[in-house]
This record gives structure tokens, C-alpha cells and sequence, in this order.
């Protein structure tokens, strides 16, 4: 789904703002999550708290991994995020989703989050994770899955 066009971003030299990171092309991709940024949500640097952010990628993921199934997914992993560029106040969220593992009761899902950003409606790549859930059952034992897409 994702493709990398360019090479991943570092500090701008000399400080600064760093250049827009890479472009995913998401283009054919539907976000499995959408919304927007609230003050509320904020840090002290003013920027969107990374564990909101965090709780966002949890449900996006949890969203594709319902498609396998209609269980009790819980998270089991959330590994390798990568925080591209901030998140500012106002702008809009768009979170695509992957799956790119397919276990026997678990499967990893892959998370790109994209910004539109609030002033110049500027798409910006921010954040990547993977996660892994595993479908429980009643009793939180993990349990197969039934519907493989
Ligand atoms: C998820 C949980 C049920 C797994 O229990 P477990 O006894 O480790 O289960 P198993 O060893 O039988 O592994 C079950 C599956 O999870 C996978 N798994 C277990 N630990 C993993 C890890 N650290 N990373 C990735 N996959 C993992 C296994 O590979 C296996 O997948 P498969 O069946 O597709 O091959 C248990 O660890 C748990 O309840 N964790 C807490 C979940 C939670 O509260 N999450 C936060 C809120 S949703």
C-alpha cells in the first residue's frame, strides 16, 4: 500500500523545522480512522501529545483487525512507531491501516498516519507503528480467528 518516494528525514541543518517527511502514497487506500485535533490533546511544547496519538493507532488498528472477525481483539504489541513530524491543533488525522501478518490467532497490522494540515492543507506524513492483536475468548485465552479476509 504505502511506497516511500524519498529518503527518510533528519533535523534540518542547522535546527529548525526538519523538511516534510517522506510521501506514502495512500492514494487507493480508504483511512480506516478520521478526526481532528483538539486543544485538549496538546503538550507542554504545545504540539499533540504522542500518547494520543498512540491511543488513536490503537483503535485504527483495532478497526482492521476486526475485519478479521468480529472478537475480542486485544493488543498484544505495538512496535516500531516512528514520530515523523508533529501533530498541530486543528489539523486532520488520517489513519490508514494494513494487515501484513495473518497468524493462526493473531495477526499485525501496520498503521501510517497522515496529517492534513489546518492552515495550508498540506499532507504530511507523521507517524508509523505495527501493531499485533490477538482474538481472545470470554475467558481472554486466545482463541483462532474465523473470518480471513
Ligand atoms: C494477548 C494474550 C492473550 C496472549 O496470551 P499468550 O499466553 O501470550 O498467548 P500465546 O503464547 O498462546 O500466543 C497467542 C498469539 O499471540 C502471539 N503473541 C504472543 N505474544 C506476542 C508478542 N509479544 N508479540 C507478538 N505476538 C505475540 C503469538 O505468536 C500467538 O500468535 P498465533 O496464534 O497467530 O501464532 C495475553 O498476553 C494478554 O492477555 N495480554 C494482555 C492484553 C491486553 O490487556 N492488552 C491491552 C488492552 S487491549
Amino acid at each position: 500500500m504505502a511506497k516511500k518516494t524519498s529518503k527518510r528525514v533528519g533535523r534540518a541543518p542547522g535546527g529548525g523545522e526538519a523538511p516534510p517527511p517522506a510521501k506514502w502514497d495512500l492514494s487507493s487506500s480508504v483511512p480506516s480512522l478520521r478526526l481532528i485535533t483538539m486543544p485538549r490533546d496538546t503538550n507542554n511544547l504545545g504540539t499533540i501529545f504522542g500518547g494520543v496519538i498512540l491511543s488513536y493507532i490503537d483503535q485504527a488498528g483495532y478497526i482492521e483487525a476486526r475485519k478479521h472477525g468480529p472478537h475480542r481483539w486485544v493488543t498484544v504489541a505495538l512496535d516500531k512507531v516512528i514520530f515523523h513530524a508533529p501533530v498541530h491543533v486543528g489539523d486532520i488525522v488520517n489513519l490508514h491501516t494494513q494487515t501484513i501478518r495473518v497468524g493462526t490467532t493473531s495477526i499485525t497490522v501496520k498503521v501510517f498516519v497522515q496529517v492534513e494540515r489546518f492552515a495550508t492543507r498540506e499532507t504530511v506524513d507523521v507517524t508509523e507503528a505495527q501493531m499485533t492483536f490477538v482474538a481472545v475468548d470470554e475467558s481472554g485465552r486466545p482463541t483462532p480467528f474465523t473470518n480471513v479476509p
